[in-house]
């Protein structure tokens, strides 16, 4: 064994103590190098990437001298990234996006793509993954909902933090983001996410707050928006008392590229990096902070400690005791194919009149019809969207918006040719509608791709499907009633059509096997096991903020001219009642609610039985597969606490989901189970006390279909008060 050259090249010592050994070390050029860094891509007009950077979003030079390699950062939660092609050749696995992975409510498909992250990751060369998109989905419109899991925090938090901990697993660095309220992306570095502290709390702080628990992320990303006034980079009470001191981070606060704008409030809020920094008007982390560090506006302590958290982490996560280099194994075959278990296990069958689906056997014609049906996929767009190679990659045509409309090679016409045995499929856009409809009268079967597409930086306008989809629907589904609609969507959308559809399938993304599910579900070689992760409205009329803001009036993107002023986005509209809570409170009934999903077979769950020792809620129960079918079932809990003895007190509270598991059970089968829910769920967040807080009194503990389901087995349970640690 090659003897140790430095003493913190010592791998018995701790992180914090080999750090520190290090730093002690470090020139101050040295630190400054990794304080602050441009994009690591060739942009004209912006610094020259160096010679070992190997394209992606972020290079900080090692210090070779010390034995501390160069750190390279790609994005991101959905698979790794290569902008622009600028590794040639380099291919890589597309996973479906976040919402599918939400719609699985699968903590294992969370780790197994996590893990299959940070493998392609590490093999490509890469020890920062900028993953772990934890925001809650608060706009059914929001231009990033399918790189954010669901709009409930126990399912947002529980997933990413799965996920970050199964990247971290392989020897990468993840991120968790974009910490927090990046509720829409239209004036996204403009926006002011306003909400009270105890609705945070709930809501999206919640999310972030188990994600990191669970995930112990390297590294968290504020997000381009202000939040109560500050910029998330530089909010102090975020960064500092919350993130770091009362959560105990010990790793770094990046910021997004171009999303750090000031010095002295920046460094003394807490953020440690200034990211994409050729986008930001000055280099706020470079010489004005070595000169506010001279002039003692900023304290070289901080410096240290920001140097520190990433020293620390790097040796915490193996990184520099085994620094990831390109060319390193990566199994693209059997990655692929965990991408379409994935999207499998995501699928949502929204419906399913007469059973349509799976289709009959023996179909002599089919008719497949959709704009790039015949090709691929949608992806989401931006800095997420992976492009394994032959994904069709187009300019989005669309002003001010960087992003590119992404189609991953997994053509669904193929994938239905593929299944569908001897029957004869053709193929039309659907561009011409007479022609589609005319096609469709004597087809056995119809399929309908729907495309809405969605990127950063873009949110979508209304939450209807663009390009005359709607009407291409409908009249297809008059003229056949066997029409199967499948919706590929960047998130919730209102489907008014679907009343004159008997069959609808929610895919959001699908990812790079994307074709191969969705033909899996029509033909019954799947069985659909996905429920929604988001609440589809019948309008957005139902939705907290009807109006939408408008882009023009707005800048959307980190280095272009701002248009406007800062603007307000309310979100104390629905406070921590995000999504279906939204729609029980104002009693409200949307098209499909969170929790929605067909199976092609039944499920029952029986012998519900409830028990609490202090704040420690147990459900237990059976659940049986009652059909004749393979397939997997959520046990959703949900629980809520109503006016006690009919005087209502600001203790109660909606619907929460408040434990969940998927479940596997072959026909016939019954499974015991056993759910352990999270005591924030019950509780309040108390300002005064700093805590969350548990009312003592009657709680309602429900099974649920769905979050609105009333009719599954429910029971009460009472909770002594408490102040949870
Ligand atoms: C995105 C981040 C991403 C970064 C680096 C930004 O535009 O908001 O999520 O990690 O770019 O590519």
């Amino acid at each position: 064994m090659a003897q140790a050259i430095h003493p913190w090249q010592d791998s018995q010592l701790g992180p914090d103590e080999r750090a520190r050994l290090v730093l002690a070390e470090m020139t101050e050029d040295e630190k400054f190098s990794w304080l602050s860094g441009p994009i690591a891509l060739p942009i004209p007009g912006h610094p020259p990437l160096p010679e070992e950077a190997l394209g992606s979003a972020a290079f900080f030079p090692g210090v070779p001298r010390l034995g501390i390699p160069a750190v390279q950062q790609a994005d991101a939660s959905l698979g790794v990234t290569n902008p622009f092609g600028i590794r040639p050749g380099d291919d890589a696995t597309a996973l479906p996006s976040s919402l599918v992975l939400g719609a699985s409510f699968d903590v294992e498909t969370a780790r197994e793509t996590g893990a299959l992250v940070g493998r392609q990751a590490r093999g490509k060369g890469f020890a920062v993954q900028l993953a772990g998109g934890a925001n809650l989905v608060r706009e059914a419109a929001g231009g990033r909902n399918f790189e954010y899991v669901s709009e409930d925090p126990l399912l947002t938090g529980r997933l990413v933090g799965a996920s970050v901990a199964a990247i971290q697993a392989e020897g990468v660095v993840s991120t968790v983001k974009h910490f927090t309220l990046n509720g829409q992306e239209t004036g996204r570095v403009m926006a002011d996410s306003r909400i009270e502290e105890a609705a945070h709390r709930e809501s999206d702080l919640l999310a972030f707050q188990l994600a990191i628990e669970d995930g112990q992320p390297g590294s968290v990303m504020p997000g381009y928006n202000l939040v109560n006034g500050d910029y998330a980079s530089e909010s102090a009470h975020l960064i500092t008392d919350i993130l770091k001191g009362e959560w105990g981070f010990d790793g770094w606060v990046m910021s997004d590229w171009g999303a750090t704008h000031s010095t002295e409030k920046a460094a003394l809020a807490g953020l440690d990096v200034q990211s994409g920094a050729d986008f930001d008007p000055e280099p706020y982390f470079g010489e004005p902070l070595r000169a506010a560090v001279s002039e003692g506006r900023v304290p070289q302590e901080r410096i240290d400690d920001m140097v520190h958290r990433q020293l620390h982490t790097l040796f915490r996560l193996g990184v520099v005791d085994h620094p990831p280099v390109p060319g390193g194994p990566v199994d693209l075959k059997a990655d692929n194919l965990m991408a379409q278990r994935a999207a499998e296990r995501g699928l949502v069958l929204l419906k399913n009149d007469g059973d349509l689906l799976p289709a009959a056997q023996g179909l002599y014609r089919i008719l497949v019809i959709g704009r790039h049906a015949d090709v691929g996929v949608l992806s989401g767009g931006g800095s997420s969207a992976v492009t394994p190679l032959g994904s069709i990659v187009e300019p989005s045509g669309i002003d001010r918006v960087w992003a590119d409309r992404v189609f991953h090679p997994s053509s669904p016409l193929r994938a239905i040719e593929a299944d569908a045995g001897a029957a004869h499929v053709e193929f039309l856009n659907g561009i011409d509608e007479a022609a589609a409809v005319a096609a469709a009268y004597d087809a056995d079967l119809v399929v309908i791709f729907a495309e809405e597409w969605r990127a950063e930086g873009l949110d979508s306008q209304g939450t209807g499907l663009p390009d005359g989809q709607e009407q291409l629907i409908e009249r297809v589904a008059a003229a056949n009633p066997r029409t199967v609609v499948v919706i590929e969507s960047g998130g919730a959308i209102s489907v008014p059509w679907a009343s004159k559809v008997p069959a609808v399938i929610a895919a959001f993304y699908p990812g790079g096997r994307g074709g191969q599910a969705v033909a899996g579900v029509l033909f019954g070689r799947v069985n659909p096991s996905g429920h929604l992760p988001v609440t589809f409205p019948k309008s957005i009329d139902q939705l907290p903020r009807p109006e939408q803001h408008d882009p023009a009036t707005t800048t959307s993107n980190p280095n272009m001219e701002r248009i406007g002023d800062i603007f307000e986005v309310s979100y104390d509209i629905e406070g921590s009642d995000v999504g279906y809570r939204w729609f029980e409170r104002e009693q409200l009934t949307p098209a499909y609610p969170f929790g929605w999903g067909l199976s092609y077979t039944t499920f029952a769950f029986s012998g519900l039985d409830v028990t609490a020792d202090r704040s420690h809620v147990v459900v237990t129960g059976t659940v049986t597969n009652t059909g004749d079918r393979a397939g997997a079932t959520i046990v959703q809990v949900y629980a809520s606490r109503r006016a006690q003895g009919g005087s209502a007190s600001p203790d109660d509270f909606v619907s929460r989901l408040a434990a969940f598991a998927r479940i596997d059970l072959k026909p016939g089968e019954s499974k015991p189970v056993e759910l352990h829910l999270e005591p924030r769920l019950l509780a309040r967040w108390d300002v005064d006390a700093g805590a969350f807080r548990l009312a003592g009194g009657d709680y309602e503990v429900r099974i649920g279909a769905h979050a609105l389901d009333e009719d599954g087995p429910t029971s009460t349970v009472r909770l002594q008060p408490a102040v949870l640690p």
